[in-house]
């Protein structure tokens, strides 16, 4: 066969002998996972080890913007150790190309690829059926990571990395990738086995053959319909044959062989908590949808209900909203949360631009009498784990469009413990919106915060002349129009807001250049939130000053890959 492996006749012992080992291999592979967080926990570490030896060493001067209390959770000063670190960081977290997931994603997978195919081929000698069968138990085994790194809420994983739904979603996509891989070379191996023995015929009528294959056909369309072309096609059609044939998968595999069945219970229970833990974070609600003049910006405010109310809100964090009734119950999207304290304004306050899916049903809504019942779940989000902004030198804010519900309310809440004596970093605040009226309602909450003026470090940039370009409010008098009634409007005073506004996109590269050219060891966070391209954009001239040694904590706000 030209391959290391050949088919062997084995007695009866070297039989039990290679079942214990199949076992043995497979119950190996799953507690492996537990060194996982271990190696994670170790890591932050040692990370936090040499930043408390560093700044023993660093000469840390007080900024004059900063209390000394704060200063004394600075991390190292420029130079030493603590750059390569950020670089390290940096570099892993670059994307390997757009739409791919990053370096870090990648590397992590593959490295447990190869332990896992380590696992595959150890103790296997030249047995061909035996590394045959390897590939799959081996597969079965990582199945309730797999199905665990799934849930949006409650899950372990979440506490001991301190890493959110969000953020573990590339790692469950590519080790879906990983397992199926697994399980393709099972049936491969398996399939060339029948052939090579003229087995094929009398095996493909068997049960076990039958369950396989549809095992693999199921694994193979959840990973096809999993693809980024089709969920740009249609989310719906990707979310529902996961669901589906996810599901699908459990008792096929379950009845295939017996020697899986620990890990297809597991996997299932995991299953069973995924479900429970989305309609317990699931609750009904009567929202007011309605149209923010002179755009095709939603406005969808939805009172806390009892549930709602006893649920942990931070600012950037976003809300799932669906339906309540079929057949639009099938469609659930996310929204972050425009204003910052839920809690004090007894609301929650929603801005979606209506595009064509599920927008076009929440516009639809709109023009119907109000309220309107609605499906609530979350809220979720990579902000549950953000550090305190305030423990920064500098922060930078940059949103494009309706990416402001995600940046807003953290600027409002840095600006509050302002007000209340707190002591901040120095923020910038950008915001590029296509026209005036696609600001007004955040220009309007900030300027009734700020008591009538727009606060010096924030500017809003305006792309477009005469609407955006949307069909609504355009043409020539509409910029008169929404800079009146629209960005001015409210309690905004008009100069107080003017003074923010600019004409044309940003010079992104002066901003940044701005933001780093102070004392080069600041601490600076980035959080960027808009259309794509916008974050890459941004990345790119921040990277500038991270190679430079800068220690930057860096946020883009978007969902997996
Ligand atoms: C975390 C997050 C927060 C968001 N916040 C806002 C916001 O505040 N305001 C706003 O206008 N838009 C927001 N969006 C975008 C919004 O969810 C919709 O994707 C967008 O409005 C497209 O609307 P549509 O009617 O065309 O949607 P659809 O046609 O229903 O879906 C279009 C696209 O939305 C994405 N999508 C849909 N459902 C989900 C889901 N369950 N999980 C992940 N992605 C999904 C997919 O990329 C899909 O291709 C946010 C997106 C994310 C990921
Ligand atoms: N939590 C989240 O993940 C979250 C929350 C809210 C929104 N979002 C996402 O944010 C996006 C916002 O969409 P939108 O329709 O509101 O935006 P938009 O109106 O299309 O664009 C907003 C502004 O950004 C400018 N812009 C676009 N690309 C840029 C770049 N590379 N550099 C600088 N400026 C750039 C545009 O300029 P032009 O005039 O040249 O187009 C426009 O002025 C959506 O994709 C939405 O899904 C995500």
């Amino acid at each position: 066969m030209g391959l290391p492996y050949h088919f062997v006749s084995l007695d009866e012992e070297q039989q039990v002998r290679r079942r214990q080992l199949l076992d043995g291999y497979g119950h190996f592979a799953q507690l492996s996972i537990l060194l996982l967080p271990l190696i994670y926990q170790l890591g932050l570490g040692v990370r936090l080890l040499i930043g408390r030896l560093q700044r023993r060493n660093t000469y840390q001067p007080v900024k004059e913007h900063q209390s000394p209390v704060a200063s004394g959770f600075k991390q190292p000063a420029i130079g030493g150790t603590g750059n390569v670190w950020a670089k390290l960081r940096w570099a892993l977290d670059e994307p390997v190309a757009e739409g791919w997931g990053t370096r870090k994603e990648w590397f992590a997978v593959g490295l447990w690829g190869a332990w896992l195919l380590l696992l595959v081929v150890k103790d296997t000698g030249d047995d061909y059926l035996h590394v045959t069968r390897r590939f799959g138990i081996i597969a079965a085994s990582q199945l309730p990571l797999h199905y665990m790194l799934a849930l949006k809420s409650w899950s372990p994983i979440h506490y001991l990395t301190r890493l959110s739904h969000e953020s573990l979603n590339p790692y469950h996509r590519l080790l879906g990738r990983l397992i199926i891989t697994l399980m393709a070379c099972h049936a491969s191996l398996y399939l060339n086995f029948y052939v090579q023995n003229g087995l094929l015929l009398k095996r493909i009528k068997d049960w076990d053959v039958i369950l396989g294959l549809m095992a693999i056909s199921s694994a193979l369309l959840i990973s096809t319909t999993a693809l980024a072309r089709v969920r740009d096609w249609s989310y719906r059609v990707f979310f529902y044959a996961h669901v589906v044939l996810s599901v699908v998968l459990l008792p096929v595999l379950f009845l295939h062989v017996s020697h899986l069945r620990v890990y297809i219970l597991e996997a299932a229970a995991i299953y069973a908590v995924l479900i429970l833990q989305r309609n317990v974070d699931q609750s009904s609600a009567q929202a007011t949808i309605k149209f923010l003049p002179g755009t095709n910006l939603l406005s969808i405010t939805i009172p806390l209900s009892k549930s709602l109310v006893k649920r942990t809100y931070k600012p950037g964090m976003h809300i799932y909203l669906g339906f309540p009734s079929l057949p639009q119950k099938l469609r659930i999207n996310p929204f972050s949360i425009a204003n910052p304290r839920p809690y004090e304004d007894k609301n929650i306050h929603l801005v979606a631009r209506a595009l064509g899916g599920t927008t076009a049903m929440l516009a639809d809504l709109a023009t119907k009498p109000q309220p309107t019942p609605l499906l609530i779940e979350g809220p979720y989000g990579s902000a549950s784990y953000f550090p305190d902004l305030a423990n920064y030198d500098r922060v930078l804010f940059v949103a494009g469009g309706v990416g402001a519900t995600f940046t807003l309310p953290m600027y409002r809440n840095l600006l509050r413990r302002s007000a209340a004596g707190e002591q901040i970093p120095a923020v910038k605040f950008i915001w590029t919106v296509r026209s005036g009226a696609d600001a007004a309602w955040g220009i309007r909450q900030l300027s009734e915060q700020c008591e009538g003026s727009l606060p010096t470090e924030c500017e809003v940039f305006v792309t477009r002349k005469g609407g955006s370009g949307r069909g609504e409010a355009a043409g020539a008098e509409s910029i008169e129009l929404q800079e009146r009634e629209g960005l001015l409007g409210g309690s905004a005073s008009k100069e107080g807001a003017a003074d923010a506004v600019r004409r044309g996109k940003p010079n992104l590269r002066v901003i940044i250049d701005e933001v780093f050219s102070h004392d080069s060891s600041d601490r600076t966070a980035v959080l960027v939130c808009g259309p794509s391209g916008m974050g890459a954009s941004v990345r790119r001239e921040v990277g500038r000053w991270v190679w430079r040694g800068r220690e930057v904590f860096w946020h883009l706000e978007e969902f997996g890959w």
